[in-house]
């Protein structure tokens, strides 16, 4: 995908760690919670470059299952954020013509949210530019497990034969299987690993760790994903001169 102000192609599905909100707070000397605030501004902007760019979609890692782990009072208010967040965008996703999608354990939320979340889903169903997915209560594993077992229950119907299962069979019990596979995975805050997060999916992305924390992860930062992105020349297992780069590709 082409942007005039990008001399090489933009990824057309971006994935996004959004990692250091604890410590951009704590180094601050303010509550952890504070950086998840700080955090929402980070959120409005990549959302609303990625759509005036013409991103295609963008995951964000939203909360995780180990997240449940976390104190209390952290995830009440994490919560309460995803809900605020729901409310005051709402204005923001249809001036850009964002469509929300959910992506996780989403029975496994408060009921509120749930049914904030399916409302902004109709609400931006019928917009036609990025998709925004929200990765909530979200495992890779978690996802391949419940995969597993949806695809166990129709071997079991007698609706599919497990003898012509191939990788498009598996990626059908994926909890968005339209949605095709991101080329980029942006990391914030410096960490080097993927922490469960679309296991499946991020088979050939190319990698971008940021050593900012996302509460300070604005446009530029994302630009400087962008523009290293559009200089790799990805192989997809094959030798470099059969292979196609960012430019083939898009
Ligand atoms: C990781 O930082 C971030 C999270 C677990 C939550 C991300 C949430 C937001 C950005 C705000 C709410 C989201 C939306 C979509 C409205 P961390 O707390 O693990 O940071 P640390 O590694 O520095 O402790």
């Amino acid at each position: 995908m082409q942007h005039p102000e990008f001399p090489d192609p933009l990824p057309e599905h971006v994935a996004i760690i959004m990692d250091g909100n604890g410590r951009w707070a704590t180094e601050r000397g303010m509550p952890r919670v504070r950086g998840h605030v700080a955090g929402v501004q980070s959120v409005r902007e990549v959302t609303t470059e990625c759509a005036r760019l013409g991103i295609g979609s963008l995951t964000l890692y939203a909360f995780s299952v180990e997240n449940w782990k976390r104190p209390s009072t952290e995830v009440r208010y994490l919560m309460r954020l995803l809900r605020v967040f729901l409310r005051r965008e709402l204005a923001t996703l249809m001036e850009n013509g964002v469509r929300l999608r959910c992506i996780g354990r989403l029975q496994d939320l408060p009921a509120v949210v749930q049914s904030e979340l399916q409302r902004t889903e109709e609400r931006t169903r019928s917009n036609t530019g990025m998709v925004l997915r929200l990765a909530l209560s979200y495992g890779g594993r978690s996802e391949i497990a419940d995969a597993l077992k949806a695809f166990g229950a129709d071997v079991q119907a007698g609706r599919i034969d497990p003898s012509r299962v191939d990788e498009e069979t598996l990626r059908a019990y994926l909890y968005d299987p339209e949605t095709p596979d991101p080329d980029l995975i942006i990391r914030t805050a410096g960490e080097m690993r993927l922490s469960n997060f679309l296991l499946w999916q991020l088979s050939y992305a190319e990698l971008f760790v940021s050593s900012i924390g996302w509460p300070e992860f604005k446009r530029a930062a994302l630009h400087e994903a962008f523009r290293s992105f559009g200089s790799r020349h990805r192989k997809f297992g094959m030798v470099p001169e059969k292979a196609s780069g960012p430019k083939e590709r898009a």
